[in-house]
């Protein structure tokens, strides 16, 4: 790449349009059936200063699967030279300069763009703190679009820590950008969603509204997407306050729609209080198959923007 050339960076899922996703969504078909050779001879690096267990893992498997190589480090904060006190900047000039993209999951909101603002390599955002996390979108509206054959005219209950939860942010950007969406925000009093997205939603027409009553939503809702208190991103006070206010179980699991999806961006906790026959039988359940659509989505993604 030229100096001159300016790389492009996956920093927010906003920036995708209707358009983008539908030839995402093709291609990871496309590469779930038909793998390709497509990144040969190409490297991503993986910066996590975080844990992960499916975004990292998905996308080497997705590299690797396309015939690339990885290079990176699993705990950035400890076994890279943040540790002796590089600033990330530094770190990203060098690393730029050895993978052909990097992915990066940072503690702080706003690390993924400070990163693109030094990187000559384009950088993927796979978490930034309580900002975004806008591949996990993708893969969620991929599976949405999977398991209902559209993303269109559907009822959408996001549940649980919506004030630090990333994931629910991401999706609420992508949600805005399709027709006739509902969405019902559920969460405990000191969790609830932040105005930025509500505003975000009052600009694009779509419909939303915050509840508290979980049961009294389940019967009407396509979608129950759960998500974890974020325990390490709030106070003690706030976490004990929140904790074991909305849960999945096998009672309230009867009020769902037969033809309702759950879905959840893992890892869950006791959010989700099912048996295990349960989790892996009841079609309703998808998160495991969202869990794998990341692993196409990567694929996909990975292959657009290194091959274009
Ligand atoms: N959904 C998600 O980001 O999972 P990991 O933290 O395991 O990557």
């Amino acid at each position: 790449m030229q100096p001159s050339e300016k790389p492009k960076h996956i920093l927010e899922s906003q920036q995708f349009t209707k358009e983008n996703l539908y030839t995402l969504f093709q291609k990871a078909n496309q590469l779930r059936t038909n793998p390709t050779n497509s990144l040969k001879n190409k490297i991503i690096a993986t910066l996590f200063y975080e844990p992960s267990t499916r975004t990292r893992l998905s996308f080497e498997s997705a590299m690797l699967k396309l015939g690339g190589n990885v290079i990176g480090t699993e705990n950035a904060k400890e076994f890279s030279s943040a540790i002796k006190g590089e600033s990330l900047e530094d770190s990203i000039r060098v690393l730029s300069k050895y993978a052909d993209a990097i992915v990066i999951r940072h503690p702080e909101t706003g690390a993924a763009k400070q990163a693109s603002e030094v990187s000559t390599v384009p950088i993927i955002n796979a978490g930034d703190g309580k900002g975004q996390h806008p591949t996990q979108a993708l893969l969620d509206v991929y599976t949405i679009y999977r398991e209902f054959n559209k993303i269109e005219n559907l009822k959408i209950t996001m549940v649980g820590d919506l004030a630090s939860g990333r994931t629910v942010r991401s999706l609420c950007y992508l949600l805005g950008k399709f027709d006739n969406i509902e969405i019902i925000f559920v969460s405990p009093e000191n969790l609830k969603m932040n105005q930025d997205i509500k505003d975000y939603l009052q600009r694009h027409n779509t419909q939303f509204r915050e509840e508290t009553n979980l049961n009294n939503i389940l019967p009407q809702s396509d979608i129950i997407y759960m998500t974890r208190i974020q325990k390490e991103r709030i106070s003690l006070e706030d976490y004990e306050k929140a904790k074991g206010k909305y849960i999945i179980d096998s009672n309230n699991l009867q009020l769902i729609k037969p033809n309702a999806r759950i879905l959840h961006p893992l890892p869950h906790v006791e959010e989700i209080d099912l048996p295990i026959q349960t989790e892996t039988q009841d079609p309703r359940i998808a998160y495991f198959r969202q869990a794998e659509n990341g692993l196409y989505i990567r694929m996909a993604l990975l292959d657009e923007l290194m091959n274009n």
